[in-house]
């Protein structure tokens, strides 16, 4: 009887993990293996990386006022994202409802060397918000969001869904 309870207690256990775990109402559900939670890492890595970018680049084209203390925090904050984003791309971690293509684990140096790419850009802008503030730094948003096409181009599966 303990025996059992602890059976369905283990069940009802891994459900839960893998209701929690789940890629939202839509999408299947992720593989609770270092493989889909490295999916799962570097899916909420990438969303925060877009979350910067767009308020940093609203802020650049003028679409929500200019705000130094905001512009390092996300500009630094940015820098931070980009060095880990690398990591969620652990080997043959492809799974289900990934958008990525096999051809970054064939060319890992190459899609090492785009990581670093956005890197150094987002650590260039940080680096210039700190120094000059926000007028001194816009002008080199342009160039890191350069290097978001630069790796999804080659590396990123085109979506129905735009960019
Ligand atoms: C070194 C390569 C690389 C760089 C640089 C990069 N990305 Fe990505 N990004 C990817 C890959 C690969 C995927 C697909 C991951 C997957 O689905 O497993 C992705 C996925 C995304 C997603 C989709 C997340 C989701 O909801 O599934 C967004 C949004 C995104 N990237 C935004 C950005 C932005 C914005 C930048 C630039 C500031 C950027 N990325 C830079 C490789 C990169």
């Amino acid at each position: 009887m303990k025996k059992l309870f602890a059976t369905l207690l283990g069940a009802s256990l891994v459900s839960l993990l893998a209701a929690c775990g789940g890629g939202g109402p839509a999408g299947p559900t992720i593989p609770d293996t270092p493989e889909g939670r490295a999916f799962d890492f570097r899916t909420g890595v990438m969303k925060s990386v877009q979350w910067k970018l767009t308020q940093i680049g609203n802020m650049a084209e003028g679409e929500i006022p200019a705000d130094d203390a905001a512009f390092r925090k996300h500009t630094a904050d940015l820098a931070v994202l980009a060095g880990m984003a690398p990591e969620g791309f652990i080997p043959n971690s492809a799974v289900e409802g990934s958008a990525a293509l096999p051809a970054i684990w064939m060319n890992m140096s190459d899609f090492q060397a785009k990581a670093r790419d956005f890197q150094n850009a987002a650590q260039a802008l940080a680096t210039a918000a700190q120094q000059s503030g926000f007028e001194g730094a816009k002008g080199m948003v342009g160039a890191v969001r350069q290097t978001c096409g630069g790796c999804h181009r080659p590396y990123r599966r085109r979506a129905a869904a735009a960019e």
